[in-house]
């Protein structure tokens, strides 16, 4: 579907771990008035672990199934008239049927970022389970790409979250209606 033509009350950031889709994200949601929503915050509220205790103790396959009901509920939400914003885990997109979820929801952008300036944000960070390794990261990146590619809009992720958003609103001024 044309991304113009989308219903506008669904935002999914999309992005490689330390994108700032969580921080990006925040700020959009106070912009509009609308709910934010952190999905790996909602999985691990919901199961009463962190993620990475969920990959240690369950392994990720069982994340992913996490993580997709946890999209789906996000969707459902949408649909029902609740306008969010919501920052997706550096995973989540690279999964079709997490795609066919968000595309049929909302619009995604994607923060697009250099793997170097990733890396350097996260490292150090032991909460993430996929970023302890670097040769490991940057293999995960490159394959994920293409998978990010397929969002509707692509901004540069390594500028300001507040120039990200204003550039995100701004779409709304080229034909692309983002209020509800
Ligand atoms: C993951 C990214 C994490 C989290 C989990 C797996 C990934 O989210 O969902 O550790 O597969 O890239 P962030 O992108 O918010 O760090």
């Amino acid at each position: 579907m044309d991304a113009k033509s989308k219903q506008k009350t669904g935002i999914f950031l999309v992005g490689f771990m330390g994108s700032g889709k969580s921080t990006v994200g925040q700020l959009l949601a106070e912009r509009l008035g609308w709910e934010f929503v952190d999905l790996d915050d909602e999985i691990a509220r919901r199961q009463g672990v962190t993620i990475s205790e969920i990959f240690e103790q369950s392994g990720e396959p069982f994340f992913r199934d996490l993580e997709h009901r946890a999209l789906v509920e996000q969707a459902e939400l949408v649909a029902a008239g609740r306008p969010r914003v919501v920052a997706l885990g550096g995973g989540t997109f690279a999964v079709a049927r997490n795609r066919e979820q968000v595309e049929s929801a909302g619009v995604s952008v994607w923060l697009d970022c250099p793997v170097t300036e990733l890396w350097a944000r996260v490292s150090g960070h032991d909460h993430r389970p996929l970023a302890q390794d670097r040769a490991r990261f940057e293999a995960l990146y490159e394959e994920r790409r293409p998978a990010y590619g397929r969002a509707d809009f692509r901004m540069d992720g390594t500028r300001s979250a507040q120039q990200i958003v204003d550039t995100i609103l701004s779409l709304e001024e080229k034909g692309s209606s983002l209020a509800p």
